[in-house]
């Protein structure tokens, strides 16, 4: 295969076609290189990648920096952590690249809840022009001197040198995303008429002089790459001019380009593909703009953005698309998928499903990274699956066959355990097949059929439509017990006699989807609002009736905007501070922003307002001397990615 392919940049040899992308972690602490980091990439590293990309590193620290907390580039103290990070990922058989950047006026966001300059520490973020970044909550940046323009290309300067001294055997430069170095590129950003700004070559000269130091301290030969956005937004670089940057970047010696795309969200109503391609987006939605570039360089070029298969992604390179494939939350998911393709175990692949809850999700509200389907993602070091000793083999009995039920089986069975899986329901999945049914959502299924396909190949004995009470769990005589039963809906009091014209999101989505009707929804998170979108597309007139002060609380910004700009294209009525208090035979009476007892006319109402744990089995089994851990729903309702780690540690721990 292709991918498989040795190939140059810049004189240095990767084994083969596939980068690992660059991603903040927010596992580094104070800007400095931490062990939960070094195992993150090394583990990545150790599963094949030809060429790792270590997340951005901020040459102007805390001024530059993208988010809460990234990792620092801006002193030699941070050499030490860096060698360490380089060496981990060398000694696993891949190059080392990292990735300099400066966020310019991105680091000037207003962090929730107390509204600080959080990223910058204080200080009024820096730009080519005074500008703020369009996304809600960002400042307007001061604009640059000549002086500390000079200032910037120095602190890249050094920030490679430091690269080097740390033992990469590649530096990139991030000039995509509108951060510092994108923002001088665009006309969107830059608005300057000095040397810096004006036409296309002043745009340039920041990269170019910064490139040129990079040159005289670290030596010519040392290989550069740079990230470059493949699409701006009207008033931005048409595709005309990004191919002249990408020339221009080839004429002063870049050895590759890897183009990515996105600029906040504020533009995604106007169908811009973000940085990170949603649930619902086709795959490889930006190979055709790496293609552009690569119609205009000789250079290798890079492409990313939701690739997840490997027949995909070899097709991208046989085609002759681009030359090299990034993967970056594929990676996240599975730290073996080079290894798995390469030996064709594709089915073992973890599959993405492109949610952003645990990754991009986590980077928005300042956490480490983690993800829904991998809970050993930022612990890779200690959770390792060992088996257990003969003489410590049990027989596990699992009751419920959503996520967690599944996870704990697998891992249970790949130590070695005996498992039996009862599912009450006729097929597996539980709460991952009702979240996979709303429009664009069908990427869940393939995580559910990873689960199910694991748990058949691992052995675990699966029994369908097998409910589960005590005495036929005493019945079974396990040596414990998963009970992974899930949760009910809950149904608030002045519903429950509601008969008819309340329906569960459940029901719905599992009869037949009303059509020309008038709906209230109660409820607006993330499956309130999935919902309403779904009825919308139903031809139904759609009214969300949410408590709190805003929609999608539980979503990650990436996810949440774009879902409420279609809402409101598509003529959804949202509610916020709207508490539901009764139904009535035309519709549902709520207090709205302390207007007290209005009427909101509808045929039927949908309830979206949470789930109860389900802890009925639990309670019952406690006396009766075997061993009971209840994971997943029936303990904390609505959090899949908790669900899917408890049932994987209590496979590690039985
Ligand atoms: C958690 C997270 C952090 C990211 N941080 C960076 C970053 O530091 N620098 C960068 O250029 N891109 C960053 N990206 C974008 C990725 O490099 C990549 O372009 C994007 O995730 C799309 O590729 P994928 O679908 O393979 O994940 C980040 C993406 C994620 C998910
Ligand atoms: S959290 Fe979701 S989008 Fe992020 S890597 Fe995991 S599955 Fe993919």
């Amino acid at each position: 295969m292709k991918l498989f392919e040795p190939i140059e940049i810049g004189g240095i040899a990767v084994k083969n076609r596939i980068v690992m992308a660059p991603m903040t972690s927010h596992y580094a602490w104070k800007g400095l290189v931490t062990e939960r980091m070094v195992h993150f990439y090394a583990e990545r590293a150790r599963g094949g990648v030809g060429l790792v990309t270590v997340e951005d590193g901020i040459v102007d620290y805390p001024l530059g920096n993208n988010t809460d907390n990234p990792l620092a580039a801006d002193d030699d103290r941070c050499i030490p952590g860096l060698t360490r990070l380089s060496q981990a990922i060398k000694a696993g058989g891949a190059k080392a690249m990292f990735q300099l950047s400066h966020a310019g006026r991105r680091a000037g966001h207003l962090s929730p809840p107390s509204m600080r300059l959080q990223r910058t520490g204080g200080r009024l973020p820096v730009a080519p022009s005074p500008l703020a970044h369009p996304t809600p909550g960002h400042v307007v940046p001061r604009p640059l001197t000549m002086d500390e323009i000079e200032e910037i290309v120095e602190a890249f300067g050094q920030a490679a040198r430091r690269t080097v001294e740390a033992g990469f055997d590649m530096i990139g430069l991030h000039c995509a995303h509108m951060y510092l170095l994108g923002q001088f590129l665009s006309p969107w950003a830059n608005k300057r008429n000095d040397a810096y700004g004006g036409n296309l070559e002043g745009r340039l000269k920041i990269v170019i002089d910064i490139i040129e130091r990079i040159r005289q301290t670290v030596g010519p030969g040392y290989p550069i790459v740079c990230r470059m956005n493949g699409q701006e937004p009207a008033d931005g670089n048409s595709f005309a001019d990004l191919r002249t940057i990408a020339k221009t970047l080839e004429a002063h010696g870049v050895s590759a380009l890897h183009v990515s795309v996105g600029f906040g969200s504020i533009l995604w109503d106007k169908d811009f593909i973000p940085a990170e391609a949603t649930m619902g987006m086709p795959e490889g939605c930006i190979v055709h703009l790496a293609e552009n570039i690569k119609q205009a360089v000789s250079i290798p070029v890079i492409t990313v953005n939701k690739i997840r298969h490997v027949d995909f992604a070899e097709r991208v390179l046989q085609e002759n698309r681009a030359d090299m494939i990034a993967l970056g939350r594929a990676l996240l998911a599975d730290s073996q998928w080079v290894v798995k393709a390469r030996e064709n175990r594709w089915d073992d692949i973890r599959p993405c499903v492109s949610c952003c809850q645990g990754c991009v999700g986590n980077i928005e509200k300042g956490r480490p990274i983690r993800c829904l389907v991998n809970p050993r993602l930022g612990r890779e070091k200690q959770l390792r699956v060992r088996p257990v000793k003969p003489e410590k083999v049990k027989r596990v009995l699992v009751v419920g066959g959503g996520p967690a039920g599944l996870e704990a089986s697998i891992i249970a069975a790949r130590r070695g355990h005996r498992v039996v899986l009862w599912e009450k329901n006729a097929d597996l999945g539980g709460r991952l097949k009702i979240a996979a049914m709303p429009p664009g959502k069908t990427e869940l299924d393939a995580f559910k059929a990873f689960l199910r396909r694991q748990a058949i190949g691992q052995g675990v004995e699966i029994v369908l439509n097998r409910s589960a009470d005590v005495a036929a769990v005493l019945e079974e005589e396990p040596d414990a017990v998963v009970v992974a039963t899930g949760a009910k809906p809950h149904i608030p009091e002045f519903a429950a006699s509601a008969n008819g014209f309340v329906k569960t999101v459940e029901t719905l989505l599992c009869e037949e989807a009303p059509k020309g009707k008038s709906v209230v929804i109660i409820g607006g998170g993330l499956v309130g609002l999935e919902t309403a979108l779904y009825l919308l597309k139903m031809e139904n007139t759609v009214t969300v009736v949410e408590m709190g002060a805003t929609l999608g609380q539980d979503m990650p910004m990436i996810t949440r905007m774009p879902l409420l700009l279609q809402l409101g294209t598509k003529g959804a009525r949202l509610l916020t501070e709207a508490r539901a208090k009764a139904i009535v035979p035309n519709g549902v009476r709520a207090d709205i922003k302390g207007k007290e007892d209005r009427l909101i006319p509808a045929d039927v109402a949908i309830l979206c307002a949470g789930d109860v744990a389900d802890r009925a089995l639990t309670a019952k089994l406690g006396d009766h001397g075997i061993p009971v851990h209840a994971i997943g729903d029936c303990c904390q309702p609505g959090d899949m990615p908790a669900a899917v780690y408890q049932g994987f540690m209590v496979g590690l721990t039985l």
